[in-house]
């Protein structure tokens, strides 16, 4: 009888043990899984981007930011660039008019600001100026910006080149639109936030080529 009882304890101290085992893995969970779980809720918002995962070189939704870069800029590094622009767009004062409109000026003017050129309607009814944040997005991609655009040319993919590029059409110009403030580059990194840190990496000294993937 007694042997009984005393194996009923040693069974019921293991049982214990077990359970206390179980329950502190299971309130373990509860506190180690919040981080991705947070996470995930992030992600559903941008429901395409998920499928992604934050890969580096997948489209990202949004161009990277270029506004910080803008002020040290190589413009002749941009000269060279605007070679591909140069088939459709003329970019010398009074230039004539190519299978795209002239460019003098453009940078800080407004959107279709050429006048009698056949804009789409896409250009002629967006709005604005075109500042850099608009030149940003539609040199990065222009039918993500402006879905009907007559501009049939793919993008510049790198942040730098798009930044090189503008800090040379903004020269173009007799009055050069201002380079961003230090508000506006803050205003577009908050705006950019989930790609802060990249941004952070291509302001550094030598932008040339984030060459690992
Ligand atoms: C294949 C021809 C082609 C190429 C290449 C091209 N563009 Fe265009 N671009 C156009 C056309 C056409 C339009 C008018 C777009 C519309 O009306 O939808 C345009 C419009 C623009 C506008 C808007 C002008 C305004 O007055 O609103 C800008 C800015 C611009 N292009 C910049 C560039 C830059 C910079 C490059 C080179 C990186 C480039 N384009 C390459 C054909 C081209």
């Amino acid at each position: 009888m007694s042997a009984n009882l005393e194996n009923n304890k040693i069974f019921a101290a293991i049982l214990c043990a077990l359970l206390t085992v179980m329950l502190s893995g299971f309130f373990a969970n509860l506190i180690f899984y919040q981080e991705p779980l947070k996470e995930d809720a992030v992600h559903i918002d941008g429901a395409e981007a998920g499928a992604h995962g934050g890969a580096v070189d997948a489209g990202p939704k949004l161009p990277d930011p270029i506004m910080a870069m803008l002020a040290t800029a190589d413009a002749e590094k941009g000269a060279k660039i605007s070679k591909a622009c140069a088939a459709c767009h003329s970019f010398d004062k009074g230039g004539p008019t190519k299978q795209g409109p002239n460019l003098y000026g453009v940078v800080g003017g407004p959107k279709a600001h050429v006048a009698g050129f056949a804009y789409s309607d896409g250009v002629k009814t967006k709005g604005g100026t075109w500042d850099y944040d608009s030149l940003n997005h539609f040199l990065e991609k222009p039918k993500k910006y402006i879905s009907d655009t007559k501009m049939n040319f793919a993008g510049l993919k790198k942040a730098s080149d798009r930044a090189a590029l503008i800090a040379w059409l903004r020269q173009q110009s007799d009055a050069p639109y201002a380079l961003p403030s230090d508000a506006d580059i803050a205003k577009e990194e908050a705006a950019f936030a989930p790609k802060e840190e990249e941004a952070a990496a291509e302001g550094e000294e030598a932008p040339a080529e984030p060459s690992h993937h």
